[in-house]
């Protein structure tokens, strides 16, 4: 069965897969397109509506991102975005400029009036919090536009021809900083573009399923398997896909939480012979030993995980497709075209460039964590491994500060354990979407009995999030983090002094390095 589609045309913003993703929500299917696809494969696509996203140049400079006016004849409803917007107006004859001092640029979140008779700001409270980030202003805007939305320091943040279909914003009505935001898009393609909403998870699983097997055929297929949400939502979809042609590597780099490598192969100890533990701690510890530098210790992670795949992978003969569970986050923080490296992620930005398989395949690339365990679960998986929290790729490599070595993985271990047992005592875990231990490589001074210590001081990060892209710190109760506190310098050697982290994301991240 086909469906409504909408396309988002990608100008190069930020938050273009967020887009997609809201519109995925209001269950509409959408594709991310980017802006240089020629108007004629567009037009084919039979789109309902368009979603031009924000960007980072100014469209009256050379060489800046445009689109085709003809677009704009064909009847099909857009909605712009900040650049998007800006794109509107220049290409139907308004007029971009640089903001002066008088009608500022605006970033973070403003106070922004709606005119609520138009149809994008339908049944709106008429004023409240957006999300704004531009430097350029709308000195004129184009014949047939009428203004929608303003600010203290803009007058013109919203412009629309409703006669035609055509909307455009400064700010970002897909990010949760705008209030309000996700109704706004809800108006677009409902009331403007007349989506049914109907396209589901469900539709989305035949057709990566359906996509899998076709660039599959009858190859072998090797996956990437931590025992995490991710692999293990990808090792499902690619069971359905490919069955018996799947292989999935486990590979323990010693870098694990307590017990979690027993666990994981424990879950999949019925696949025999289709599932093979690598036991690598020896040959990753090696490489590791020394090196201090976060961006050092995950390039060398992603090299090694890659060459312990090809040594498998040539074990087992003939393997084509290397299957790994990159999600949409990772993408997009290890740098993406114009998107700037937060952290190269150790399954995206840390791969060698030279990888000895036909194809590297990574179905879940544009879905949010919290989609790929509504994935999971339209995949029948259990709950407890779905909701599972997750583990970065790197593992405690990533979470004992400075050189690695295996005492300190030891001793973060055992506290990550109390951290975690005590959480899930207190029913906390509920409420948190991600907690750990990170082991500093500070030292501190402090009393024990009588003496006097010299330890390690052992940071707790506990934070709650939907999309991993921002988070807040949680309030865990002191009571808690107490009990916490206490167990864990009585119980692990070599830590005298906890402290937690009380830090969002931005500007932190949830991992420490
Ligand atoms: P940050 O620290 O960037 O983390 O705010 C966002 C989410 O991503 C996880 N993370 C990773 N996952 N490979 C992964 O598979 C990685 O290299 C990696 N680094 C961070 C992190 O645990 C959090 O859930």
């Amino acid at each position: 069965m086909s469906h409504q589609l909408v396309i988002v045309l990608d100008f190069g913003g930020q938050y273009n897969q967020l887009i997609a993703r809201r519109v995925r929500e209001c269950g509409v299917y959408c594709e991310v397109k980017p802006y240089t696809t020629p108007l004629s494969e567009l037009k084919e696509m039979k789109p309902i509506g368009f979603i031009f996203t924000g960007g980072p140049n100014s469209v009256y400079e050379e060489g800046a991102p445009q689109v085709d006016a003809k677009l704009f004849e064909l009847g099909v409803p857009v909605l712009g975005i900040c650049y998007g917007c800006q794109l509107i107006a220049h290409t139907l004859g308004g007029q971009v400029t640089a903001a002066t001092e008088a009608i500022a640029r605006e970033y973070g979140k403003t106070m922004t009036r709606y005119d609520s008779s138009c149809r994008l700001f339908q049944g709106l409270p008429e004023q409240g919090i957006s999300w704004m980030s531009h430097g350029d202003y709308m000195a004129k805007v184009p014949d047939g536009f009428a203004l929608t939305a303003s600010s203290a320091m803009c007058p013109n943040v919203g412009i629309a021809d409703e006669a035609r279909g055509f909307y455009g914003v400064q700010f970002h009505p897909e990010v949760n900083h705008t209030e309000n935001g996700i109704r706004m898009l809800r108006n677009f393609l409902f009331q403007v573009c007349g989506a049914k909403g109907d396209w589901t998870m469900g539709d989305y699983l035949k057709t990566a399923v359906a996509a899998l097997k076709e660039k599959i055929g009858d190859g072998k297929v090797l996956l990437a398997l931590s025992g995490g949400v991710d692999s293990s939502v990808a090792a499902a979809l690619l069971e359905r896909a490919v069955g018996d042609q799947l292989t999935c590597i486990f590979v323990d780099h010693g870098l694990l939480r307590k017990n979690e490598g027993d666990e994981v192969a424990s879950v999949f100890a019925d696949k025999q012979g289709h599932f093979i533990r690598v036991d690598a701690e020896a040959r990753f510890l090696t490489r590791l030993s020394g090196v201090s530098d976060p961006e050092t210790k995950r390039k060398i992670i992603g090299e090694e995980f890659i060459r312990v795949f090809e040594e498998e992978a040539k074990k087992i003969g003939a393997v084509d497709f290397l299957v790994q569970g990159t999600i949409y986050p990772d993408v997009i923080e290890s740098g993406t075209g114009n998107a700037a490296v937060i952290k190269s992620h150790h399954n995206v930005g840390g791969l060698p460039d030279y990888v000895d398989f036909k194809e590297i395949v990574e179905p879940l690339r544009l879905l949010f964590k919290d989609e790929v365990r509504q994935l999971g679960r339209e995949l029948g998986l259990p709950d407890y491994l779905v909701m599972r929290q997750p583990f970065p790729g790197p593992g405690l490599a990533i979470r004992v500060i400075g050189e690695i070595t295996r005492e300190k993985l030891d001793i973060l271990r055992d506290a990550d354990y109390i951290f975690r047992e005590e959480i899930a005592k207190a029913g906390e875990d509920k409420n948190l979407n991600q907690y750990f231990a990170v082991l500093t490589n500070m030292r501190s001074v402090g009393v024990m009995g009588d003496g006097r210590t010299y330890d390690y001081t052992l940071a707790l990060r506990a934070v709650t999030t939907t999309d991993f892209m921002t988070a807040d710190w949680a309030r865990i109760p002191y009571e808690v983090l107490d009990q916490i506190s206490v167990r864990i310098v009585n119980e692990v050697r070599c830590i005298n002094r906890i402290v937690y982290d009380v830090t969002s994301k931005p500007p932190a991240t949830i991992e420490w390095e």
